[in-house]
């Protein structure tokens, strides 16, 4: 496996501000987590877990100041070239395992336990739907951008709720207070409802904060997937539905009939992105050759990332 990477610039003094271990921070997506896994268990309670909360606070400090629209625009630019390295979709699965260990506190598994308990526990359910299945296997990928091959980007960029930039940003975004430091906040070219926006417009017109859900998404459509276009809009929006659009409906005037009915797929999916420690194990070598089945039938056998 060949890497070439072109080092992205960061601030030094927004690195600095993420205190804390940040292992504490390698979650998928958010930290607003549903009551309950598609299995039943119940989840830890957010709000009562005062001592991770001030380092989820610095995490999304750092994070709200920098997600600028120029910023989203150089990392899709840079990382949409796909010129890393080019690998299989299973060898993405196992590079991810073999460096995001078991340091999620809230995942008390390795990643490809993550990814495979997802698409089983969707499969389960959804036994017709394959894309779905193969779509729940691969959602995460995209968190190699932590690797050192992919220019080991700070979590900052990589993990966390995401949100629209270019356009006001909404209060339903978790610490939302912190927006105000984001140069953004104060160009009013982005700091009304609609910014660089219309009504309607498409949330593919919309740049997304930048982190693991886009940049998997255009790896997958660069790559000529051939997963409907719900399959993409979940791997695309899974950490953007939490809290501003699914509890409090914000960013819909931005949203056209498509988005509305991938969402409905997204709100399916969402509700078996385990964070949980499910007692449910899975055996990758039982499981292994069903998926690549699915990897065969929707991805090409090397793709470029
Ligand atoms: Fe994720
Ligand atoms: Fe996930």
């Amino acid at each position: 496996m060949t890497i070439i990477i072109e080092q992205p610039q960061f601030d030094a003094a927004a690195e600095r501000k993420v205190a804390g271990d940040p292992a504490e921070l390698v979650l998928d997506g958010g930290f607003t987590v549903p009551d309950s896994n598609a299995f039943g268990h119940t989840f830890r309670d957010y709000d009562a877990e005062s001592e991770r909360k001030k380092t989820v606070e610095e995490f999304y400090s750092v994070n709200h100041i920098n997600q600028t629209y120029e910023f989203v625009q150089r990392m899709r630019d840079a990382y949409g070239r796909l010129d890393k390295t080019e690998m299989s979709i299973w060898e993405c699965i196992e590079l991810l395992n073999e460096f995001i260990d078991d340091s999620d506190p809230d995942l008390d598994m390795p990643q490809i336990e993550h990814l495979l308990q997802t698409a089983e526990a969707i499969r389960k359910d959804y036994p017709d739907e394959d894309w779905l299945h193969l779509t729940g296997l691969i959602h995460d990928l995209g968190k190699v951008l932590l690797h050192p091959s992919f220019g080991e980007l700070p979590q900052w960029a990589v993990v966390g709720d995401t949100f629209p930039v270019g356009c006001a940003f909404d209060e339903c975004n978790v610490h939302s207070k912190y927006f105000k430091e984001n140069p953004d906040y104060h160009n009013p070219e982005f700091n009304t409802k609609f910014g660089a926006y219309s009504e309607g417009c498409g949330l593919d017109k919309v740049l997304m904060s930048w982190g693991h859900d886009d940049y998997m998404y255009l790896v997958a459509k660069e790559n000529k997937t051939t997963l409907p276009s719900a399959g993409l809009f979940i791997i695309r929006y899974h950490s953007f539905y939490r809290k501003p659009l699914h509890k409090h409906g914000a960013y819909t005037h931005l949203m056209n009939e498509e988005d509305k009915e991938n969402l409905k797929w997204l709100h399916v999916f969402n509700k078996y992105d385990l964070y949980s420690k499910s007692s449910i194990r899975i055996d990758v070598e039982e499981v292994k050759p069903y998926y690549m089945s699915l990897i065969d039938k929707y991805f090409p056998g090397k793709l470029r990332w």
